[in-house]
């Protein structure tokens, strides 16, 4: 580009400035939630909007590349825009999308991930599978964090969720996306509070079956379960491989599940009580032909992976939301499990 050009594109952006108020098309809506748009070619990201909305907004920060700013009033609707089933949304921190239908919701996601696998990876959009819907999109979280907070100014101890973008908490009477078993929990904490703020409270419908302790990683939503069993199972069988690496394995469940498929299976995790929690779900499950290890998976990947056939084995992934260290990758790139 020339340098006439160059000029003439920085000086065709102006940065918008905070408290102005703009009108602005949303085109995308970005992993997290916020909707993106341009004012005068300057990027602003607004929340609690669907793409192809024009809104009016609130510019509430601005920083080098991009503003961000408050939804005032949608201006054009899109088509799958619907009435909120909870009156804390928006205010709450705790759900992103519930002004969209869920059928839109889950297309949105979709081209999400996609685009995150071929910008970050270079996947072309149809190695990612469709999304897989929920049987039902409300009242199926089976685990939910609460907190107290001491609100000097109203000399109240609050108890809820955080906010959005904020530190406050919002108090909750009900959580629509939570099971009905926690809502009742949830009232009972309302109660009888804890005796000062900063406590989080964590609330959990424990499965029927499995051992979980009370602090390990179970998988959040039960309505799924069948149906992320039945997508794992399949990728494993169409590999054709006899042996089987649960990483991240928690206490187990996907591993076990899939044991009686596996000549041979290992899990690997490094929360000391999911593991012990593992062998006796392995024990109780029929799992008996697989071993679960205490530790990093960084760690242990490439002593795991040397205990089977290279190129007859499946490694499942699961990590926290952070995501797998790049040495996990980078020894699974190298060995190219099945
Ligand atoms: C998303 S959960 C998956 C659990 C399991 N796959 C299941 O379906 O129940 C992620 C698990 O990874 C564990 N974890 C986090 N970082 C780890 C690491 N570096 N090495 C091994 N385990 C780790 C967490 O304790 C948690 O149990």
């Amino acid at each position: 580009m020339s340098d006439a050009a160059t000029t003439t594109a920085k000086e065709e952006i102006t940065r918008p400035e905070a408290g102005q108020q703009v009108t602005v098309r949303i085109d995308d809506v970005a992993f997290g939630g916020e909707g993106v748009g341009r004012v005068d070619g300057f990027v602003v990201f607004v929340p609690l909007v669907i793409e192809g909305e024009t809104v009016e907004a609130e510019i509430t920060e601005v920083k080098k590349s991009f503003a961000r700013a408050n939804l005032i009033k949608v201006v054009e609707p899109a088509e799958s825009r619907i009435e909120p089933e909870c009156s804390y949304f928006g205010d709450c921190g705790g759900c992103q999308y519930q002004h969209m239908a869920y059928e839109a919701q889950l297309a949105m996601k979709q081209k999400q991930i996609t685009a995150l696998f071929e910008r970050i990876g270079g996947f072309s959009e149809d190695k990612v599978a469709p999304v897989v819907a929920c049987p039902q999109s409300f009242n199926y979280r089976n685990r939910i964090l609460i907190r107290s907070q001491w609100n000097g100014k109203a000399k109240k101890l609050l108890v809820g969720f955080r906010k959005r973008n904020s530190h406050w908490v919002v108090e909750i009477d009900d959580c629509k996306i939570a099971e009905p078993a926690l809502n009742a929990q949830i009232r009972e904490v309302r109660n009888n509070p804890p005796n000062k703020g900063g406590v989080k409270v964590n609330l959990r419908v424990a499965p029927e079956d499995w051992m979980v302790p009370d602090h390990s990683f179970f998988q959040t939503n039960y309505f799924m379960l069948p149906r992320m069993v039945e997508v794992v199972r399949k990728i494993f069988q169409s590999s054709g491989s006899d042996y089987l690496i649960d990483a991240y394995c928690g206490v187990g469940f996907l591993g076990i599940e899939l044991a009686s498929l596996a000549k041979r299976y290992a899990g690997v995790e490094y929360d000391h009580r999911a593991i012990l929690a593992a062998r006796e779900n392995a024990a109780k499950f029929g799992g008996d032909n697989g071993e679960f290890v205490e530790g990093r998976t960084e760690h242990l990947l490439p002593e795991l992976l040397a205990k089977f056939e290279d190129g007859n084995t499946t490694v499942i992934l699961d990590p926290p939301r952070k995501g797998c260290a790049p040495t996990v990758i980078g020894q699974l790139r190298e060995i190219r499990p099945a």
